[in-house]
């Protein structure tokens, strides 16, 4: 029997979101129903309601998740009920190519639940990045659960489903920065800050925070930035190569996902270094370069899905460097909301004022 449920759900390109009644069906073969403790609004959420993902609506939103799972479906052996596990969108095949090859964080054929969740007319929804969390309970493929500590919160373990985990693995698995190395990171909202986070685990020696919010850059301190840099009223390109004995960085990472702040990265990195592209660009935007540049700079230009993870791989360990105080996941919820209130919380994302705000379920 289908359970209902609320849910939040993006109707159409730019209507406000809304919190509507939807159907969860049973766990077919090889999926879970995952009763939701918490999910982060992470900017992706809002990409999908201005239609810049795809034009798949309506779309169930959510997808920094974690949660108890409820029931599982027939072979499902990894997960059982009461498991507390962090929501993924890279439940990988085993069987692909990229899986076969050893790569299996550029899987192509990750799982999500075959069965579909509906509006109680029927309207089936499309869950944002195959999870859909804004939701009391929600159905994904088993593999899509990644069991961690239960002792973590589940508003700080959620955050590692999406945007955390991007960031922080944009600096270490991506960007493979290491002791020692010099890393600017242009966008300092959630995954701009994890990005930070993941550069001071690794050893980087000296750590640039460019943003044009102030406030932005002051948190970004308090994550580890060793330097900041305006770029509303500095150059970000001179700025980082001054603060790097006149080299650029080792490493990039650009977190907004606009050319402009891409060409910054760019230039901002030292010869034969690395620039990661974290930040999603919408279908509208192009790059222009110099090709003569892109040769002559040498290095490597990389963009980062996901922060290249392993869920079963990455989760666990960053759950426990959590719990033994190593990082501080907690600095990135900025507040803890309804489910009637994602809406305002994508204006306060808009104006700069969050982080993250994670939504609860009681
Ligand atoms: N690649 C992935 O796997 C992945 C995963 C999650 C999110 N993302 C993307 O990462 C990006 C950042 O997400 P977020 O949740 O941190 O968003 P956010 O809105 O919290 O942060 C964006 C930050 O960029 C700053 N900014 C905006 N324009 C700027 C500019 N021109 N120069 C410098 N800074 C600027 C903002 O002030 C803000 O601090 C988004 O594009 C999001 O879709 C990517
Ligand atoms: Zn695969
Ligand atoms: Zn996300």
């Amino acid at each position: 029997m289908a359970q209902q449920v609320k849910g939040v759900i993006a109707p159409g390109k730019n209507e406000p979101v809304r919190v509507e009644t939807i159907l969860v069906p049973d766990p077919g073969p090889g999926e879970a129903v995952v009763r939701i403790q918490a999910c982060g609004v992470c900017h992706t959420d809002l990409h999908y309601k201005q239609g810049g993902i795809n034009d798949d609506f309506p779309f169930l939103l959510g997808h920094e998740a974690a949660g108890v799972v409820e029931t599982v479906g027939d072979g499902v052996t990894d997960v059982a009920p009461g498991d507390f596990v962090i929501l993924n969108w890279r439940a990988v095949c085993g069987k692909c190519r990229a899986c076969r090859r050893g790569r299996p964080w550029y899987c192509f054929d990750t799982h999500n639940a075959r069965q579909r969740m509906t509006l109680t007319d029927g309207t089936e929804l499309s869950p944002a990045l195959g999870i859909g969390a804004f939701a009391e309970k929600t159905l994904v493929a088993a593999g899509q659960c990644t069991k961690v500590d239960p002792a973590a919160a589940p508003a700080v373990a959620g955050l590692l489903g999406c945007g955390v985990m991007a960031g922080i693995g944009a600096a270490i698995n991506t960007g493979q920065v290491g002791r020692g190395d010099s890393v600017a990171v242009i966008g300092c909202g959630g995954v701009g800050d994890a990005a930070i986070v993941g550069s001071r685990l690794a050893g980087a020696a000296r750590i640039i925070a460019v943003d044009i919010d102030d406030r932005k850059l002051e948190t970004a301190r308090t994550m580890g930035a060793t330097h900041t840099v305006n770029s509303r009223t500095t150059d970000p390109v001179e700025a980082i190569r001054e603060l790097t004995g006149g080299f650029g960085a080792d490493v990039v990472i650009e977190a907004v996902g606009r050319p402009e702040t891409y060409q910054q990265a760019f230039y901002a990195r030292d010869l034969a270094g690395t620039v990661v592209l974290v930040g999603v660009p919408t279908p509208d935007m192009k790059l222009e370069l110099p090709l003569l540049d892109v040769f002559g700079r040498g290095g490597a230009l990389k963009s980062s899905w996901y922060g290249d993870c392993l869920p079963s791989r990455d989760f666990p360990m960053l759950i426990d460097l959590h719990q033994q105080g190593r990082i501080d996941l907690a600095a990135f919820v900025t507040e803890e909301i309804g489910l009637g209130d994602v809406e305002k919380a994508f204006a306060r994302m808009h104006e700069g004022d969050v982080l993250r705000s994670v939504v609860m379920f009681g």
